[in-house]
């Protein structure tokens, strides 16, 4: 038997033969092309079959070599490798790499990376002027998709997007200096000095410096939480087509520059239901309060009042594998930085819901960021920086995928078609026949 469709289009009696293709796994990824439905018509003037799928449920929208995830069966990988080896054994910068270049460095490839990004943290002095411009209470997601897009004016080389040296300058750029307009934009909100990067610091340990320094000549990071940092980010450093990395790929398709796509998937991540939902676990788990408090609240997510934020997944009808290596380092967290009260409740709450069939049925299970939140918290982080903590790693990510994107002859600007549900044709009505 081919490896085709055959369709018989009942409105003609006609017969098609749709070829059905695969990426890696013959099981996992086989797909038609949109296309194909084109020339399926009900009659000559037909303009042709679309397929239609609203938040594409069920649609590939490219080809990805960059993140693997398989949800029902709980597994991610980058670039081939399981997410539960890189966190134990890799570091950030070396995921990073990893992510974007397809590779693991070797020696002289991470001892050259990690000096380029080391010494591209500095923002233009103009960036500080720029933030001044916030109220202090700003959020600080919105104070970075804006400087973000705002670096786009200070690199205006970064609109030549197919030259690949030029690219990677951007990249190395965007990686760098994310923790630094982060941790500016903290340190606006609490009235405190910017704190300047630490050159002799790691990527994460700079980012606790410049988030966390008051009057010591020199941060010293503790070492536990600045492994548990680079845990964190490298779990959340790609996630193959998710909101923001569409996001991404669409902006960046029409062949903007790189700071201003990567505004626009900051700016989808900063959703609730996507990169904003660890934040809000954290004001959830407020909300119960207390352990006897869980069964009310569970109740009113039932009547779909409210949804259990850091629970369910589009694509994990599993545990995602992410939040269990979170929840597995939890607790080397809390040695540290004493026990957080709320992870009685999230250990609590998530043991109930994996019980309740409301949540079974729907296989709503823990996501990353309903142990992201509390070790966040637990770090001394304010709730509203989480998804910020969120785009940093994530950068790396959505610029992997950018680059692929330019890359891949078969892309080009994304603009999906619609189907037509409004008026007719109709004539204008001049004001004195309205009603
Ligand atoms: C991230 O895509 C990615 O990869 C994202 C991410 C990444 O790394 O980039 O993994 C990061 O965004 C994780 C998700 C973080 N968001 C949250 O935790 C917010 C709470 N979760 C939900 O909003 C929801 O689960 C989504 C948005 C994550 C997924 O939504 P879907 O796939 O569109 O599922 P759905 O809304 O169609 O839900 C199916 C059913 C519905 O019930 P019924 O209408 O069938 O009765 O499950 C229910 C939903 O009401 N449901 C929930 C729920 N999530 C889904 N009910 C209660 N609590 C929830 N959290």
């Amino acid at each position: 038997m081919p490896d085709s469709l055959t369709v018989i289009d009942n409105r003609t009696g006609e017969r098609f033969e749709l070829p059905i293709a695969y990426g890696i796994y013959p099981n996992y990824g086989a797909y038609i092309r949109g296309a194909d439905l084109k020339k399926i018509k009900g009659s000559p003037e037909d303009f042709g079959l679309l397929s239609y799928d609203p938040a594409f449920m069920n649609t590939a929208s490219c080809k990805s070599a960059v993140g693997f995830i398989d949800g029902d069966r709980g597994i991610l990988r980058y670039r081939g490798y399981p997410i539960e080896q890189l966190a134990e054994k890799s570091d950030y910068l070396e995921t990073a790499y990893l992510v974007l270049k397809g590779e693991l460095p070797a020696p002289s490839e991470l001892a050259a990376w990690k000096h380029e990004v080391t010494h591209h943290t500095f923002v233009h002095e103009s960036i500080k002027k720029f933030m001044e411009g916030f109220h202090y209470d700003a959020h600080p997601m919105g104070v970075l998709v804006s400087t973000v897009a705002a670096l786009s004016t200070f690199y205006p080389e970064a609109r030549d997007i197919l030259e690949p040296a030029t690219r990677w300058k951007q990249v190395v750029r965007l990686v760098a200096k994310l923790p630094t307009i982060a941790a500016f934009a903290y340190r606006h909100s609490v009235g405190m000095p910017y704190v300047y990067p630490d050159n002799d610091l790691g990527f994460a340990g700079n980012f606790l410096s410049m988030m966390f320094k008051t009057t010591q000549l020199r941060y010293t990071p503790n070492e536990t939480l600045e492994r548990v940092l680079n845990v964190l980010f490298i779990l959340h450093a790609d996630h193959e087509q998710n909101c923001s990395t569409s996001a991404m790929r669409a902006v960046g398709s029409s062949h903007a520059d790189p700071y201003v796509s990567v505004a626009a998937a900051a700016a989808a991540l900063y959703g609730p239901l996507h990169g904003g939902a660890n934040e809000q676990v954290l004001r959830m788990l407020v909300e119960i309060g207390s352990v006897d408090r869980i069964p009310e609240y569970i109740k009113r997510v039932k009547a779909g009042e409210l949804k259990l934020m850091g629970f369910g997944h589009r694509v994990y009808k599993n545990y995602d594998p992410r939040a269990r290596i979170l929840r597995e380092m939890a607790p080397q967290v809390f040695d540290v930085t004493g026990k957080n009260p709320l992870l009685d409740i999230a250990v609590e709450l998530e043991r109930i819901a994996l019980e309740d069939d409301y949540f079974v049925s729907r296989k709503l299970y823990p996501n990353v960021d309903f142990y992201s939140g509390i070790i966040y918290q637990a770090m001394g982080f304010p709730v509203d920086i989480f998804p910020v903590l969120f785009a940093i790693p994530r950068v790396s990510g959505w610029l992997a995928q950018w680059q692929e994107m330019l890359e891949d002859p078969e892309q080009k600007i994304a603009r999906p078609r619609q189907i037509y549900i409004g008026h007719d044709e109709r004539d204008y009505v001049p004001m004195s026949d309205r009603g």
